[in-house]
C-alpha cells in the first residue's frame, strides 16, 4: 500500500454530533480531540510525513463568541495535554494561519510547542488555525509585491517561487484531502495547494472518526490514478 506523504483533513461535523446527543456544540469540539489524537498517532505509525488539520478558518471568527472562546481554550489545553505524546512520537508541531487574530498567550504557547518539537523527524503535524485559502494567496501576493518594491524591480515569479510565499512554504502539497461529515466542499481551504490533490469524502462525523476510517480513505486513494492532467 502506498502511504500518502501529506494527508490533510477538514474535520467537520462536531456541531451536528453534539446536537444529535443533546449537547452544546463545544462538547462536539472537545470530543473531536480524541479523533485528532487517534488519527495523528496512526499517521505517524504508518509513515505519513505531513498531517495537516483544518481546525479553524478565518470565517469561523464569525461564530458565536462563546464558541470561538471555547475553541481557542481547547486549542490551548490540547497543546499542553498532547506535548508529551508529540515528543515521545517525534512529531513536529506547527501552526499555519493568520496569527494576527490569535491572543498573545495562545500565540506564545504555540511558539513554545513549535520550538520544543522542532527536532521531531518522524512526522510534521500542522494545525491550520485562522487559515483560509484566499487569505493565503493574498498575503503571498502582498509579500511578493513588497519584495518587488524593495528590489526596485519586478522579480521573476513562477509556480515554485510563488509557492514559497504561501504560508505553507516548504510543505509539500497534500496528496489526499479527507473531509468528514458528508459535506463535499473545499470551503476556502488550501485553494492553491490542492490543485492535484485527491479528495475523499467520509460520511462519519469528526468526533467518531478513527484510524479505521482513515485506513479506508488511504485504501481508496490507492485505487486512484494520478495523472496530473497528462495521459498515461
Ligand atoms: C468543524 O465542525 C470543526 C471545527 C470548526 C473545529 C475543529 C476543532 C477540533 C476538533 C478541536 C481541536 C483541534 C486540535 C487540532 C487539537 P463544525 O462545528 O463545523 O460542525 P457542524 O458542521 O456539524 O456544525
Amino acid at each position: 500500500m502506498q502511504v500518502p506523504q501529506h494527508i490533510s483533513i477538514i474535520m467537520d461535523g462536531n456541531g451536528r454530533w453534539a446536537k444529535q446527543k443533546g449537547h452544546r456544540r463545544l462538547f462536539g469540539h472537545k470530543s473531536g480531540v480524541e479523533a485528532v489524537r487517534d488519527v495523528t498517532t496512526y499517521c505517524a505509525e504508518i509513515g505519513v510525513k505531513y498531517l495537516s488539520l483544518f481546525a479553524f478558518s478565518e470565517e469561523n471568527w464569525d461564530r458565536p463568541a462563546d464558541e470561538v472562546k471555547g475553541l481557542m481554550e481547547l486549542m490551548f489545553k490540547s497543546m499542553l495535554d498532547e506535548r508529551d505524546t508529540l515528543l515521545k512520537n517525534q512529531i513536529r508541531f506547527r501552526v499555519i494561519g493568520n496569527t494576527d487574530h490569535l491572543s498573545a498567550s495562545l500565540l506564545a504557547a504555540i511558539r513554545k510547542l513549535e520550538d520544543e518539537t522542532a527536532a521531531g523527524s518522524r512526522m510534521t503535524m500542522i494545525v491550520m488555525l485562522s487559515y483560509s485559502g484566499k487569505w493565503d494567496i493574498l498575503q503571498a501576493a502582498r509579500h511578493y509585491a513588497a519584495d518587488c518594491l524593495a528590489a526596485g524591480e519586478q522579480l521573476p515569479v513562477d509556480e515554485a517561487r510563488f509557492s514559497d510565499y504561501l504560508a505553507t512554504a516548504g510543505v509539500p502539497d497534500p496528496d489526499l484531502l479527507v473531509r468528514t461529515s458528508g459535506e463535499q466542499r473545499i470551503s476556502n481551504y488550501m485553494l492553491w495547494q490542492t490543485a492535484y490533490t485527491e479528495f475523499y469524502y467520509s460520511p462519519v462525523l469528526w468526533p467518531d472518526f478513527r484510524r479505521k476510517d482513515l485506513e479506508q480513505a488511504i485504501s481508496d486513494f490507492n485505487n486512484r490514478q494520478r495523472r496530473y492532467g497528462k495521459v498515461e
